[in-house]
């Protein structure tokens, strides 16, 4: 085994060299691995972070997932979908806010009505901001017809999980015959489509282990991505994994920690990317996003889903909903960007560095 600094100057990685890393757990070494990436992160991308205002259209999905809150066959969340003029109206407060750029997010579905919704919508926020607000969508497996058709009305990122890079735990995690193969395809579809892709993966579900995630890094590196979104696991009541971790109120730290650590990997190994610092972390911490910045994330995503229906848009328990306001929402996101030393990138898009570099 190398010893850690000899890690933390390397430029390629191996997965034993990941899985010491992910498998730290002294205070100093930790401190060393997060330095290390926020210098890689400084050097890349600059002190600044980039937003994107998130919107939770709707939480109607048909999909299954056993982590997940607003799965298919929880009774709980009562279902709704945002009428245009709600998810505009957001729009247009984040335009007009300076946030840069929106992400649209929705349980999966794929019937002509949701897909024309979309359209409908990405052609509205094309209007209001004169195609000058970013759009990020979060729309999960659509055929590739669709990816085009929204591509074309003004979408130009696409965040699509892996959730994990293991076939056969995502096939235990995701029933119905829901396979990782689908996945990469449609990962294959957004790029051939012209999108800035991102993926990423669940930290820390059950059975998981350090080597598992090590292997996750290293194959988000061999996809190339530019984005990379991802956050620990929080079971959620009401779904199979609820109660996986065992007494959960002992396990918060360390799944933090075990996020921290993954954003740090993520970013030693793919030094040009935008990586979010996702709301799971925040959910564990009263700092997340701020430690998130400063273990290598970029990106934050201030909620502006209003919270009548952000409360049921509950993917795992205690996800923070958005503020009274959009503008509370973003007051908390700007606190940890201060917090952390760094500044808000506003008007800007924020593309990843790495998609710029694609472009030539
Ligand atoms: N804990 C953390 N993240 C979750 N997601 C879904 N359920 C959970 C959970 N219990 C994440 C998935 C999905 C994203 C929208 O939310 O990774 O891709």
């Amino acid at each position: 085994m190398k010893a850690l600094p000899r890690i933390l100057a390397l430029t390629q990685f191996t997965a034993a060299d990941l899985q010491t890393l992910l498998s730290l757990g002294e205070p100093a070494e930790l401190r060393q691995l997060y330095e290390a990436a926020y210098a890689v992160k400084v050097r890349h991308a600059g002190r600044v972070v980039h937003l994107r205002g998130l919107c939770e259209i709707s939480n109607i999905c048909r999909r299954d997932c056993l982590y997940c809150g607003i799965r298919r066959s929880n009774a709980a969340p009562a279902r709704y979908v945002m009428t245009d003029s709600e998810v505009l109206a957001a729009a247009r407060w984040a335009w007009q806010a300076g946030l840069g750029s929106v992400a649209l997010q929705s349980g999966e579905r794929a019937d002509p009505g949701f897909i024309d919704t979309i359209e409908r919508i990405l052609v509205g926020i094309r209007d209001l901001s004169h195609g000058q607000l970013g759009v990020t969508l979060s729309l999960g497996e659509q055929d590739e017809q669709t990816y085009l058709r929204w591509r074309e009305a003004g979408a130009h990122r696409y965040l699509l999980r892996l959730e994990t890079s293991d076939p056969d735990l995502y096939a235990a995690v995701h029933p119905d015959g829901w396979a990782l193969a689908g996945r990469l395809a449609c990962l294959a579809s957004l790029r051939r489509c012209g999108y800035q892709v991102g993926t990423g993966v669940l930290i820390g579900l059950p059975g998981q282990s350090a080597a598992d995630l090590a292997r996750d890094v290293l194959f988000m590196r061999d996809l190339d991505v530019d984005m990379v979104g991802m956050g620990p696991f929080i079971p959620c009541a009401g779904t199979p994994l609820a109660d996986s971790l065992g007494d959960f109120t002992i396990r918060r730290a360390q799944q933090l920690e075990l996020g921290l650590k993954m954003i740090a990997c993520v970013r030693l190994a793919m030094p040009d990317i935008n990586i979010v610092a996702a709301t799971a972390l925040q959910a564990l911490a009263a700092d997340g996003w701020q430690r998130g910045l400063r273990a290598g994330a970029n990106i934050l995503m201030p909620n502006l889903t209003d919270p009548r229906y952000g409360r049921e848009y509950r993917l795992y328990d205690g996800k923070p909903c958005s503020g009274p306001t959009c503008q509370q929402s973003c007051d908390s996101v700007m606190a940890a960007v201060e917090a952390a030393g760094e500044r808000v990138g506003l008007r800007e898009r924020g593309d990843s560095p790495r998609w710029r570099r694609r472009r030539g």
